[in-house]
């Protein structure tokens, strides 16, 4: 028996992944990140207090569940280890219990500067990255000019890399002091060398022991660099097939795929946003709900739920069933809408999600109405005391995406959950 879930996220990132796998990680004997790097915020209340993880998987705060950050992830050791060093102070430890790829790819502070000077397209203005130096990471790595945390372990020949490496960027034009840098990283790799290893086989290794593993998306699938609204996306697969890539686990042994998704959306950073709330409401409904990054701190866009995006990403990835965020945060509004369907200015019907972003900022989204609620429902952890109307538009949305709702989130902490079905 294979006990293996994915927890992936939907749309453009933020939809409280980290919430749901710290849950669902109660149960786990291993949580793993396989994309993506500091670009992620991952909010977990531990004992009452906000603590976003940026690199370090969410299971982390149970302290029976192992931790792996895959192959398919891009590091950065300095933000890394600050992370290890805040989680101690929270009483959290991670000896014993993180595990780290020796071939994922390592960040270096040029790729951060280089991540801030290149952001820019010709003709299409900021992308809005979150600089944190990802997409020149996973850009070298391609290249083949890229520098492995196994490459850390051999310092030799380690500066000859980082040259190479330097050589092929156009954009830098800062003096680099590379025996600086070198002698920084040095110090972090003896601190953190006890986590370098080969997950590929740990992972296969518990997997095919009957024990629990839980993979974790950062991002989400419209973020996706192949699926999602690009180029306004990251440079990694959030999308399942990302989990092979980026673990060396087969898909044959991913048993179940958990989508999350709030009950409305947001994006942050830039790109086409076709359920987009108008100016003024959106301003008093991201104050009301909280909708500022947990990386960079930047306003978050928000709009209606879009039941076309969500369909999309469901049949990318495979999705089972889903978990929806945040179903507190649409108290007091009159008329809750859905998206749909896309249409054309012309009216003509769109049957597939764009694949063009130019398309996509054009479409004319096709409404439903729900009757919204005036109770407060923060907290809420069974079903039957949320009100009608609530019930309703939970009901609504699983009926418009065929999919059924596992878990539902009513607040940010575990216990403002509700659960309709046993997990593992
Ligand atoms: P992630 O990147 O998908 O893990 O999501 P983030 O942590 O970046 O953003 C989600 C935010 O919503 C975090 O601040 C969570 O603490 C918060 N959150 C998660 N679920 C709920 C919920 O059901 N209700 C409310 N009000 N907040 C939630
Ligand atoms: P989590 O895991 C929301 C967005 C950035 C930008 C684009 C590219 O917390 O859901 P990048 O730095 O990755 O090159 O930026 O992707 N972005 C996210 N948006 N949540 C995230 O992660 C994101 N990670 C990247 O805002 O638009
Ligand atoms: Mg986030």
């Amino acid at each position: 028996m294979m006990n293996t879930l994915a927890v992936v996220g939907l749309l453009w990132g933020d939809e409280g992944k980290g919430k749901v796998v710290d849950l669902i990680s109660k149960k786990a004997d291993v949580v793993v990140r396989y994309q993506g790097g500091t670009n992620a915020g991952h909010t977990v209340y531990y004992k009452g207090k906000p603590l976003p993880l940026h690199l370090i998987p969410s299971g982390i705060f149970n302290k029976k569940s192992k931790c792996v950050i895959g192959n398919g992830c891009v590091i950065d050791l300095r933000s890394l280890y600050e992370e290890i060093l805040n989680l101690k102070k929270e009483g959290i430890d991670v000896k014993g219990r993180l595990f780290i790829s020796k071939r994922a790819h390592v960040t270096f502070p040029y790729h951060i500067e280089e991540d801030k000077k290149t952001e820019k397209i010709k003709g299409l203005g900021k992308l809005g990255t979150t600089s944190r130096g990802v997409g020149p990471t996973y850009t070298d790595k391609y290249a083949r000019t890229g520098i492995r945390i196994a490459d850390l372990l051999y310092p030799e020949g380690l500066e000859a890399l980082v040259e190479n490496n330097l050589k092929t960027k156009k954009v830098m034009d800062d003096e680099i002091n590379i025996p600086s840098i070198l002698e920084e990283y040095r110090t972090i790799v003896s601190e953190l060398r006890e986590y370098f290893t080969d997950t590929v086989f740990f992972l296969n290794n518990e997997i095919d022991k009957g024990k629990r593993v839980l993979f974790e998306g950062a991002q989400g699938c419209l973020l996706d660099i192949d699926f999602g609204t690009y180029p306004y996306v990251t440079s990694s697969n959030p999308t399942v097939g990302g989990i092979c890539t980026g673990t060396g686990v087969p898909s044959s042994k991913i048993k179940r795929v958990i989508g999350v998704a709030k009950a409305y959306s947001t994006r942050v950073g830039v790109g086409p946003f076709p359920t987009e709330f108008d100016k003024g409401f959106q301003e008093q409904f991201r104050e009301n709900a909280h909708e500022f990054g947990a990386t960079t701190g930047r306003p978050r866009s928000c709009g209606w739920f879009d039941a076309v995006g969500i369909r999309y990403a469901c049949m990318v990835n495979g999705v089972s069933s889903i978990a929806i965020t945040k179903i507190d945060c649409l108290s007091g509004i009159e008329t809750i809408k859905v998206c749909i369907d896309y249409k054309t200015k012309e009216g003509k019907q769109i049957q597939s999600f764009p694949s063009y972003s130019n398309e996509l900022s054009k479409v004319v989204p096709t409404y439903e109405e729900f009757k919204g609620w005036e109770e407060d429902i923060r907290g809420i952890n069974k079903i039957e005391d949320l009100p009608s109307e609530a019930r309703d538009y939970l009901k609504g949305l699983e009926e418009i995406l065929n999919v059924d709702f596992v878990i539902i989130s009513t607040g940010p902490d575990r216990d403002a959950t509700i659960v309709k079905e046993k997990i593992w």
